[in-house]
């Protein structure tokens, strides 16, 4: 433990270029929306103020529209693909034209809470930017009368190639798609990776954005793709929860108040979400109310979101148990029974460390220990077993993608060692 508890901070610092941190070198060479905040969390255990520093410099990519970009371009990288032209952004910091999932208010409220004398003028600053973030997502990634969460790239995701998106993914035309060259291939083996044909319909759909001026608002309600997903859903509930309670510390009664209104739809989004014929959350393509029909783990994110509902919530369990059983290192990101299972590519199947201490952290709250504690044990033993790799093989546990991955790092820190 001592020597992996060494090795997960030294990966958080050879990672770290100043004030804020890659999730790999080679691989992914620049600052990552999602990946940054549980590197913050990762920090927090080791160093507060740099942690502070890392959710700052995330910030500086925020865009007038109040999106905080999905990737942060701060130097020019050959080893990535797509770079800042071919987003062709409008910031002045250059980024990406998508975002992520919003973990970013959960964890300042968590560094807040660490030491509220040090992270006051802090969350005083940043505030204001989370509001504008959340707001960006309520009002430009919502389609009219509904409330659950959009994405309009598998990017945004953060899942990229999940079966979640393929139905809708199928549907994008990727004819005239200007040529390109992979560059994720040349560090990673093809098999953990996504396709040649959804990689030609991710950057046909970075040209659409482009082409229509990053109008967030029309990329949702008129663009090639639009799928609500419950990752996001789930964890910007739970991100409005935490938001709306440093809202009440700084005493801002007007925001508590537009939060409300945010998290009144909670449950409607989770209505709008919920698969009878799976027992689980799952992905719904908006442009036709197609649900996804396989059960992937964001589903078990309900209780991090804070959404429970007594009859639903015991089928949910119950295909829990069943997720549980099938992979002994779990949590798969993909049912393990699905025909569309595959354990070694990306979000088909492995399981993720970052989405393990996320559903954890929410089923222990709602009081079944037992279960985040087998999730917890799987993550420490996974780790412990293969090293900090970027994901897992579910069933053998072998480690996959890109390695001395900071976000397994920061996850072992803060949570699985
Ligand atoms: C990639 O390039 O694979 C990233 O996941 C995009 O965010």
């Amino acid at each position: 433990k001592v020597d992996l508890d060494k090795r997960a901070i030294e990966i958080l610092r050879e990672n770290s270029w100043g004030d804020y941190t890659l999730p790999t070198k080679g691989l992914y060479p620049y600052q990552w929306n999602w990946d940054s905040m549980f590197v913050a969390l990762g920090f927090s255990e080791i160093d507060l103020d740099r942690a502070w520093t890392e959710v700052e410099s995330l910030f500086q990519g925020q865009w007038k529209n109040g999106m905080a970009a999905h990737i942060v371009f701060r130097r020019d990288s050959p080893s990535y693909f797509p770079g800042p032209k071919v987003w062709g952004g409008t910031h002045e910091v250059a980024t990406s034209g998508c975002s992520q999932p919003p973990v970013a208010a959960t964890i300042v409220r968590d560094l807040y809470e660490k030491d509220p004398i040090l992270g006051k003028e802090r969350l005083g600053e940043l505030f204001p930017r989370l509001m504008r973030w959340h707001r960006w997502f309520h009002t430009k990634r919502v389609i009219s009368g509904g409330a659950a969460i959009a994405v309009t790239h598998p990017w945004e995701s953060g899942r990229d190639n999940s079966p979640d998106w393929d139905d809708a993914l199928d549907e994008v035309d990727p004819t005239g798609v200007t040529p390109y060259q992979r560059k994720d291939l040349g560090h990673v083996d093809a098999d953990m990776r996504p396709t040649n044909a959804q990689y030609d319909r991710y950057i046909k759909l970075v040209e659409y954005g482009r082409e229509c001026g990053w109008d967030h608002a029309q990329i949702t309600r008129e663009g090639p793709f639009a799928v609500a997903d419950p990752g996001i859903t789930f964890i910007l509930m739970r991100a409005d929860r935490d938001l709306r309670k440093l809202a009440k510390f700084l005493n801002k009664e007007s925001a508590v108040h537009e939060i409300d209104t945010w998290l009144y739809r909670a449950e409607h989004a989770a209505n709008y979400l919920w698969n009878d014929e799976i027992d689980a959350y799952a992905a719904r393509n908006l442009r036709n109310g197609q649900h996804s029909d396989g059960v992937s783990s964001v589903a078990f994110l309900s209780y991090y979101g804070g959404i429970t509902k007594p009859k639903r919530d015991a089928r949910l369990q119950k295909t829990l148990d069943r997720i549980l059983d099938s992979a002994p290192y779990s949590l798969p990101s993909f049912d393990p029974q699905h025909p569309k299972f595959d354990s070694r590519r990306y979000w088909r199947g492995p399981t993720w460390a970052i989405v393990n201490y996320l559903v954890a952290r929410g089923l222990e709250e709602y009081g079944f220990a037992e279960k985040a504690k087998r999730i917890r044990l799987d993550t420490r033993k996974v780790i412990q077993d293969n090293g900090f790799y970027e994901y897992f093989d579910p069933i053998t546990g072998a480690g996959s993608g890109g390695n001395h991955f900071t976000w397994t790092a920061a996850i072992w820190l803060a949570w699985a060692s």
